[in-house]
Formats: C-alpha cells, sequence, structure tokens
C-alpha cells in the first residue's frame, strides 16, 4: 500500500536490531523470525524503503552474520553497521551515525526504528518525517497511548510540550501513572543528532547511553522537540517473545484480510485464513475457512479456495476451484478444478478447465486443456494434451534411480486405471491404454496398448482345492463350480467397470 509523501526525503533510515532477543529463546536471531511472508526485519525495511531514503542502515550485534546475510537477501543496498557491545539505543545510533558520518556529515532528517516492530507501516513513518519537517523540529518522537505502559519510556510533557522521555527504570511514581510512552521511533535533524549523542552519559539506572536522553538534551537546549501520536497503539508493539509474536501476526493478519475483504473478495472466517503480504486477490474470489496463502500467490476474479487449502507461491485462473489442496509453485488455470487432498508439486501448470483430483500428487506436469486426472495418481514430468482421461490409479514412473524421465501423452488420450507408465514413455494422440498395464513401449496413434497378463479361469478349482470352505458352498449353490466351461475374461478389453452413478467419462476400466 504505497504513500504519497509530502515529507522530503529522509537522509538516513537507521533500524536497530543489535539486541540478543533472550526471551525468544530460539538459535534464530529475533529479528528473523517471522509473520505474514518475511522476517520482522523484513516488514520493517520493506516500510523503511518506502520513505525512499538516501542511505538505509541497519544496526546488527546478536547474531550479526544471520541477520547482515539475510539484510543482503532481502535488500541489497541496505548496510548493515556493527555494534559489538550494546551499551544502549544512544550507542547503537551512534555508531551508526559514526558509520554514516565516515562517507562525509549527514544534512536532513534522520529517522531512528526498530527491527522487531513490525506493524509500523510506511503511512505513520511518513506522517512522523511530514509533521517533523512541517513544524521544523529538532526531533519529532512517534508516541501511543497504551492501556498498560509498563516497561516503556514515559512521554513527560510540560503545558502540552514534550520535556523529556523517562524510561521505567528511571521514573517516579507520578511519571510511571503516564499512559503515553515512547515507541522508539522518531525523525531528528542529523546534525542536532551528532550534537545531542556526543553529549550522552550513562549515569542511569541501566548504565546505558539513552537515545531518549537526546530529547531532553535538545530541548534543554531550546530546540523545538514535537511528538505524533499514533491512532492505533498496535503499530508500536514490539515482539519480545513467541507469544507476543503470534499476537503481531494475528494483528497483521486481522489487517491483511480486512484490506482484502474491502477490496471484495469474501474471507469467510478471517482468523483461519493466513495471507502473506506479497499475496493478491481477485475481487469475487472467495477463501473458506482453514486457508493459508503464501507467498507471492495469485488468485483470479471468481475462484475459489479452501477450505483447508495450502497455497503457496501459486496461481489460480478465475473460476478455478480449489479444495483440500497443498501446491507450492503451482499454477491452476481458468475454471480448473483441484482437490480434494491433492498435492501440486513445483512445475505444475494445469490449463483451462483441466483436473486434479482426489489423491493425486503432480509435480513438474502440463496437464492440458479440459484433461482430467480424477483419482489416485501420480504425474511427474510429464505433459499430458487437452482432453485426456487418465484413469485411476495410473502411475508415471519417472525416477529409474539414477535419472529422472519425462512421459509424453497427446490429445485425447485414455489411460486405463491401475496403469503405470515407465518413463521415457509416449502416448500419441488419440491412443487408448487397457487398464492394469505398464507402458514400456511407445503407443503410436490411435493403437490400443494391451500390456497385462491375460487371464485364465480354471474351472471347478474351487471345489477342487478348497473344498468345504464358505468360498466352495456358495459355488456349488451357484450349481456352476464344476460344470463352467473354460472361457477368457468376459469383460471387454479394457475391462470395464462402472463405479461412478453419473457414468461419465471419468470412470475408467
Ligand atoms: C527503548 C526506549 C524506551 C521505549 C522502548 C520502546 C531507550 C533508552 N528506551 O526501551 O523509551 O519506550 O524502547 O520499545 O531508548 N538496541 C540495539 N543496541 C543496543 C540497545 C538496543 O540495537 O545497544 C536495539 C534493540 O535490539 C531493540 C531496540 O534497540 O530493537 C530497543 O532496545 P531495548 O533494549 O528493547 O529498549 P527498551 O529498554 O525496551
Ligand atoms: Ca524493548
Amino acid at each position: 500500500m504505497p504513500t504519497a509523501s509530502a515529507a522530503v526525503r529522509p537522509a538516513a533510515v537507521l533500524i536497530l536490531a543489535a539486541g540478543e532477543g533472550k526471551r525468544m529463546k530460539s538459535a534464530t536471531p529475533k529479528v528473523l523470525h517471522t509473520l505474514c511472508g518475511r522476517s520482522m526485519l523484513g516488514h520493517v525495511v520493506a516500510a523503511a524503503r518506502e520513505l525512499s531514503p538516501e542511505r538505509l542502515v541497519v544496526v546488527v550485534g546478536h547474531g550479526r552474520e544471520q541477520v547482515s546475510a539475510h539484510l543482503t537477501a532481502i535488500d541489497g543496498s541496505a548496510r548493515p553497521v556493527v555494534q559489538e557491545v550494546q551499551h544502549g539505543t544512544g550507542h547503537a545510533v551512534r555508531i551508526a551515525m559514526e558509520a554514516l558520518g565516515a562517507d562525509g556529515a549527514l544534512d536532513g532528517t534522520v529517522v531512528v526504528t526498530y527491527g522487531d516492530t513490525p506493524l509500523l507501516t510506511a503511512g505513520t513513518l511518513d506522517a512522523l518525517v511530514t509533521v517533523h519537517q512541517g513544524a521544523g523540529n529538532a526531533v519529532t518522537v512517534l508516541t501511543a497511548n497504551v492501556p498498560d505502559p509498563t516497561g516503556y519510556g514515559r512521554i513527560v510533557r510540560e503545558g502540552g510540550a514534550v520535556a523529556e522521555i523517562v524510561e521505567q527504570k528511571d521514573a517516579s511514581p507520578e511519571q510511571a501513572m503516564i499512559r503515553e510512552i515512547n515507541s522508539g521511533v522518531y525523525a531528528f535533524d542529523a546534525k542536532l543528532l551528532v550534537e545531542g549523542l556526543s553529549r550522552l552519559t550513562t549515569a542511569n539506572a541501566q548504565g546505558e547511553e539513552y537515545l531518549t536522553d537526546v530529547l531532553g538534551i535538545l530541548g534543554a537546549d531550546g530546540h523545538r522537540v514535537g511528538a505524533l501520536t499514533v491512532a492505533d497503539h498496535h503499530e508500536i508493539l514490539g515482539a519480545n517473545d513467541r507469544a507476543q509474536l503470534a499476537e503481531l501476526r494475528r494483528v497483521f493478519n486481522a489487517r491483511l484480510t480486512g484490506h482484502w475483504m474491502r477490496e471484495g473478495v469474501t474471507i469467510v472466517d478471517p482468523a483461519t485464513t493466513w495471507i502473506d503480504v506479497q499475496v493478491e486477490l481477485e475481487p469475487d474470489v472467495v477463501v473458506y475457512p482453514n486457508t493459508q496463502l503464501c507467498g507471492e500467490t495469485r488468485i483470479s476474479a471468481g475462484a475459489e479456495v479452501g477450505p483447508n487449502c495450502t497455497l503457496t507461491r501459486t496461481v489460480v485462473g478465475a473460476g478455478a476451484r480449489v479444495t483440500n489442496a497443498t501446491t507450492d509453485g503451482a499454477e491452476i488455470g481458468e475454471d480448473a478444478s483441484v482437490g480434494p487432498y491433492t498435492y501440486l508439486r513445483p512445475g505444475t501448470r494445469l490449463e483451462r478447465r483441466a483436473k486434479a483430483g482426489g489423491f493425486v500428487e503432480m509435480k513438474n506436469a502440463v496437464i492440458g486443456e479440459g484433461s482430467k486426472v480424477p483419482h489416485l495418481s501420480y504425474v511427474g514430468d510429464a505433459s499430458i494434451g487437452a482432453g485426456c482421461n487418465i484413469g485411476a490409479g495410473t502411475i508415471t514412473a519417472n525416477y529409474d534411480g539414477v535419472k529422472k524421465h519425462r512421459t509424453e501423452i497427446g490429445d485425447h488420450v485414455f489411460v486405463g486405471t491401475n496403469t503405470v507408465l515407465i518413463a521415457p514413455a509416449k502416448l500419441a494422440d488419440g491412443t487408448y491404454v487397457a487398464a492394469g498395464s505398464a507402458i514400456v513401449q511407445e503407443v503410436p496413434a490411435g493403437a490400443l496398448a494391451v500390456a497385462r497378463g491375460r487371464q485364465r479361469n480354471i474351472p471347478g478349482w474351487v471345489g477342487l482345492r478348497r473344498p468345504g470352505t464358505k468360498a466352495a458352498e456358495a459355488a456349488l449353490a451357484a450349481g456352476r463350480s464344476a460344470q463352467v466351461p473354460e472361457q477368457v475374461n468376459t469383460g471387454g478389453p479394457l475391462g470395464e467397470h462402472a463405479d461412478d452413478s453419473s457414468g461419465s467419462s471419468e470412470t475408467i476400466g
């Protein structure tokens, strides 16, 4: 959701992310924990980028190798600056400003924010910068009125103006009552920031350099110290442990589902629908409960997804129907149908009106227009033309233990049930394959391939070899146990059976 900004682009955005995040109890650095399709840091970087800052710096410390590598992966032009030991937020900003100052003194606005506050929107950051620049402030702090201010720095106002920020541990009982808190997000004038940082001391309860003290210092010097209060205090929430992370995820997800519903998407149960920030949905998409839409998933108008689906990096065409399916890297065509209990893996493409039905797995496979793979099949490394009917239990045997091989199926091919297509395999246009076949040779256009043992009936065998059994009694009662003449299969060459009351062409012998 891009923002139209009235602000002058900041000289720099500094993201503080050197802290340890002990309470996550994790081998993964705190800011790399994810929600809604991105790391916490990724969300902050994305919001910061919308301000088009000249420089984007992330202060790293604990887990610096992992955090820096992740930063490079998500934003190649962001710069990690190492804070070896964490001596406080003021110290972190001082180190970042020193690193930037090495390229020449900064001029203009410097925004400071944290790597663990992923709900902060670009719109709010932009409003902060706009207010800051408009008022000609030395510093503008983003504040929030919260139900429980415990742990936060309190905003101490005198005659409405911000006089200072007092940390919880340094606060008097009266100050501790204040419910307007410091979010930790600020816009500074770059030169005055450097000036204020140079005068910080560690004379406080935590023996740290407090960035918050810069506000008191600049205010005492007679500079303008302003504040912007966020309307929704959720925006400034950080995650210190996994319970808080889950809460942030819920809030973020509610924001995303709310956005898409206002865009015309029906979400039957927003509480059990999880949408990543990269997802795009068109109007009149319907999402049924317990569905996760992950990564760059796009769903076109009128498609219905769910219940119980996980779609990752999947494209769903207009009018398609996907239910109880897990898909990753798949393309589902217009009016196609997937599910229930279907697994589509990377490289799968269903063309218009194609079907991948119950207990079907596909990988690296193209299923042509109107072709159906309705039941219990594996289709891998294959292309299937248009108008085909692939019988229940058909398997492409694509792997010989060393290499993968392809199966190519033309248009209007009919494959009988329980067939194994041993790749490399080729069924030309208009071929038929008899049920129960193991296909090892190319089938030329128009041919029927039958590749199975012939049926032999041994008359009277049950009465002779299993005398006295229920089966023998039944045979006797049928009056045919000894008399039936030897015969071949009474069914046709395809062994047709009809297990489908609709009698549709998808019931294959
Ligand atoms: C800080 C503020 C407090 C504010 C709160 C909002 C100060 C002195 N206090 O308190 O007023 O209400 O944030 O959450 O600034 N960090 C570093 N290097 C350091 C120290 C911290 O990079 O040396 C990073 C941390 O990783 C974290 C952020 O800065 O992302 C805030 O640090 P934290 O220790 O949580 O600050 P608080 O004590 O909560
Ligand atoms: Ca904190």
